[in-house]
């Protein structure tokens, strides 16, 4: 048997933050993940650079069947924050685009600062060993991995969702929550490419061509780059409208995003002698299938006003119903997962078990791409940390 103030279960970008801080705050701290090495999605995560925050963090970019729960830890650990300790470490970095920023390097010296952090604090590991058992009683939980009990009276659950099992994700943190009796918010695979039936085939067999558009789902709307794929759908619009899409539901596509109202009207007056393929702004090969899907072909100056604002209709608001995503294998994240209606926003704690903590992906709180993920798992371990 060994004591400790807390055990966190998983040593990815949610737990390490929460063990370093509450290690650092005095609290005795050991980190148990089935993994032999710490942090493997920070390691991959960015292309490999880390997109380890967003400068426009702001609660309304996180999915969440209660969208103000993620205000106070946000409001508390902000990029700012995540940014000074980067820099205190010497890390250099850069904005990309859209806020998001990522290390000149490597996305290990992200793992590489949080072990130093762990380390100060005097954090304990176990690594590359399953939990076996996880019991509660007389205020304390006690942790059985290998043939070690370890007790401690607070856990904290941070393994994360089951996007790309690979790398070793996992449900574990859902349940666990059901057997201590917490409600879990249905998980599905989000910022995940879309695939099309036969029916859209012919869009499939544009694989490889890519453009800017608005992808609507649900009430949600991105602009940003899509890619048709043989399977179906990509791209960072997609990605990020997979994340409010549910089966059965249409995504919406704008091909047009910058096209006033009326502008293939107005363009058959100013060149009737031009054709809708050559003034779509797209890539050739999907304006040809685009016209020939809307069977406007021939110059403008031939065809109807009629059959023009039906045209412009369509390709504001293209509807593809997709019949399924690629799944937890490419999902980068896992949206829904243990109800913030079951924990404290402040500290993370469950409301109905004082002295257990869930934080990061393995709640219902799911960041847009572009590094909210990453500075949710900050904020919601910072958090945790403060009240351990
Ligand atoms: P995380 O998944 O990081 O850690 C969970 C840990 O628990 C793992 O170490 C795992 O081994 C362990 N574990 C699981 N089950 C266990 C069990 N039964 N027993 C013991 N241990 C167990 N986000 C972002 O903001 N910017 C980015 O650039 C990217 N890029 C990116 C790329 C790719 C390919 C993926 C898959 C994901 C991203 N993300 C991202 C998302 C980001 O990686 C993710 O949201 C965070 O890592 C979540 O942090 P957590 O600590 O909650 O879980």
């Amino acid at each position: 048997m060994s004591n400790f103030d807390a055990i966190v279960l998983g040593a990815g970008a949610a737990g390490l933050m929460a063990a370093a801080t509450a290690g650092q705050r005095g609290a005795r701290v050991l980190v148990v993940d089935h993994n032999d090495e710490p942090g493997r999605k920070i390691l991959i995560s960015g292309g490999g650079r880390c997109n380890f925050t967003n400068i426009g963090t702001v609660p309304e970019r996180f999915v969440s069947a209660n969208p103000h729960f993620a205000k106070s830890a946000l409001g508390r650990y902000t990029p700012a924050d995540f940014l000074a300790l980067i820099e205190k470490h010497g890390i250099a970095w850069h904005e990309k685009t859209l806020g998001q920023l990522f290390c000149d390097g490597s996305a290990k010296q992200i793992v590489a600062m949080l072990m130093d952090e762990c380390l100060a604090g005097h954090v304990s590991f176990a690594f590359g060993q399953a939990v076996r058992d996880v019991a509660h009683g007389d205020g304390r939980f006690r942790v059985t991995v290998g043939s070690i009990v370890h007790e401690a009276p607070a856990l904290v659950v941070a393994t994360g969702g089951p996007s790309i099992p690979k790398l070793g994700a996992t449900g574990f943190a859902y349940d666990l929550a059901r057997r201590f009796g917490m409600k879990v918010v249905e998980p599905r695979p989000a910022l995940v490419p879309l695939t099309l039936g036969q029916g859209e085939a012919l869009f499939r067999e544009l694989s490889g061509v890519s453009t800017e558009v608005v992808a609507r789902a649900g009430p949600a709307a991105f602009r940003e780059a899509a890619l048709f794929t043989h399977r179906g759908l990509s791209g960072p619009a997609i990605l990020q409208a997979s994340s409010y899409w549910r089966h059965g539901e249409a995504v919406g596509i704008d091909f047009a995003p910058d096209a006033p109202a009326g502008w293939l009207r107005a363009a058959k007056r100013a060149q009737p002698r031009t054709t809708l393929k050559r003034l779509l702004p797209v890539p050739e090969r999907l304006a040809v299938a685009l016209v020939e899907q809307l069977g406007v072909a021939g110059d403008l100056g031939n065809v109807p006003d009629k059959a023009l604002e039906a045209a412009e209709v369509r390709l504001g608001d293209w509807r593809f119903t997709p019949n399924g995503t690629e799944g937890y294998a490419k999902a980068e994240v896992t949206v829904g997962g243990i109800s913030t209606a079951e924990l404290s926003s402040r500290t993370m704690e469950a409301k109905k078990l004082p002295g257990l903590y869930a934080i990061g992906e393995a709640v219902d709180v799911t960041g847009w791409l572009g590094g909210y993920n990453f500075q949710w798992a900050w904020a919601s371990g910072w958090a945790a940390a403060q009240a351990i």
